[in-house]
C-alpha cells in the first residue's frame, strides 16, 4: 500500500505531472468480486455487444452495461477513489462520471500508440479536468503490456491522436508503469499523452485484467463518447451510496449531445 506521505506528494505533484500511482488501491474482497464480472463480461461476448451498440442510435442499448455487475458499480463509485478525486488537485468537489469499461487483454496483446482521452471536440482548451482511473484489477508485470506516460504533457493542447505517428516508440522524458500489484489504480489526467506497449510475454504473465472509469469536473457540457450515456448514468443514479454524498456523479446535466467520434478511446 502507497504511504500517506508518498500519497500526499503525488497529490500534490498532480497538477504539474498529470498523474499517480496507487499500488494496492483496491482491497481484496472487491478485487476478488471484480475478477469474475470481467470475465464473464468478455466471455459471454456483453462487452462486444457493448462495443458494437456503439454505432448504432440513441434509442438502441446494448443488453447490458458494466454498472450492471455490482462489484464494477462498487469500482466505480469507491469511496477513497472518490474522496481522492475530490482533492483540489484533481478534480475538487463537484464531478460527473463520464463512462467506464472493462477488459481482459491476452498476453502477447497489441500495443496502443501515443495518444491522450481528453474529451473535447475540437481540443482548445485545459480549463476543467478530466481524469482517467486506470484500475489494474490483477496487477501489472514487464511483459504484460507495460503503461507509458509522459509528464506534463497535459498542459499543452493538442489532439488525440498529434502523437500517433510514434506509435509506442521511446520517448525522451517518459515514465514507464509495468510492475504493479493486484489491486493497483493510476489516475492520469485525461489530456496527458500516454501508450500501451505490447505485451511480449513471457509466457505465464497472463491475462492483462483493466478496468478504466473516467470523470470530469463540472462547469461545462462534456461530449459523450457512448450514444446509450444516458442509460449508463440512469443504472449509476440508482447506486449507494453515490446518490447521498455525490449527487452530481451520475447526473445527465453535465453533459452535450452525443455525437459520433472517430475512435472509441481506451486506455
Ligand atoms: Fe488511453
Amino acid at each position: 500500500m502507497i504511504g500517506c506521505t508518498d500519497l500526499e506528494i503525488q497529490v500534490k505533484n498532480f497538477p504539474e505531472r498529470g498523474f499517480l500511482v496507487l499500488p494496492g488501491f483496491l482491497p481484496g474482497t472487491l478485487v476478488d468480486r471484480l475478477m469474475p464480472e470481467v470475465d464473464r463480461w468478455v466471455d459471454t461476448g456483453l462487452r462486444k455487444l457493448s462495443i458494437e451498440a456503439c454505432s448504432l442510435s440513441e434509442d438502441a442499448t446494448p443488453p447490458a452495461v458494466e454498472l450492471e455487475m455490482a462489484a464494477h458499480a462498487e469500482l466505480a463509485a469507491y469511496p477513497p477513489l472518490l474522496e481522492l478525486l475530490a482533492d483540489e488537485s484533481l478534480l475538487g468537489p463537484s464531478f460527473v462520471f463520464h463512462h467506464l469499461h472493462s477488459d481482459r487483454r491476452p498476453p502477447g496483446g497489441a500495443g496502443k500508440s501515443w495518444h491522450h482521452d481528453y474529451e473535447q471536440r475540437p481540443q482548445r482548451d485545459r480549463e476543467l479536468p478530466m481524469v482517467h482511473a486506470l484500475h489494474y484489477i490483477g496487477g501489472l508485470r514487464p511483459g504484460m503490456g507495460s503503461l507509458a506516460v509522459l509528464p506534463g504533457s497535459h498542459l499543452r493542447v493538442a489532439e488525440k491522436d498529434e502523437m500517433s505517428a510514434l506509435g509506442t516508440a521511446r520517448q525522451p522524458g517518459e515514465e514507464v508503469v509495468d510492475d504493479l500489484p493486484r489491486g493497483s489504480t493510476v489516475l492520469l489526467h485525461s489530456a496527458l499523452f500516454h501508450t500501451r506497449r505490447a505485451a511480449r510475454g513471457p509466457s505465464g504473465t497472463g491475462p492483462r485484467y483493466m478496468v478504466d472509469a473516467s470523470y470530469c469536473r463540472t462547469g461545462a457540457p462534456w461530449p459523450p463518447v457512448k450514444p446509450y450515456w444516458r442509460a449508463v448514468l440512469a443504472v449509476g443514479r440508482t447506486l449507494e451510496p453515490a446518490r447521498g454524498r455525490w449527487p452530481e456523479l451520475f447526473s445527465d446535466r453535465h453533459f452535450s449531445p452525443y455525437a459520433p467520434s472517430a475512435r472509441r478511446p481506451s486506455a
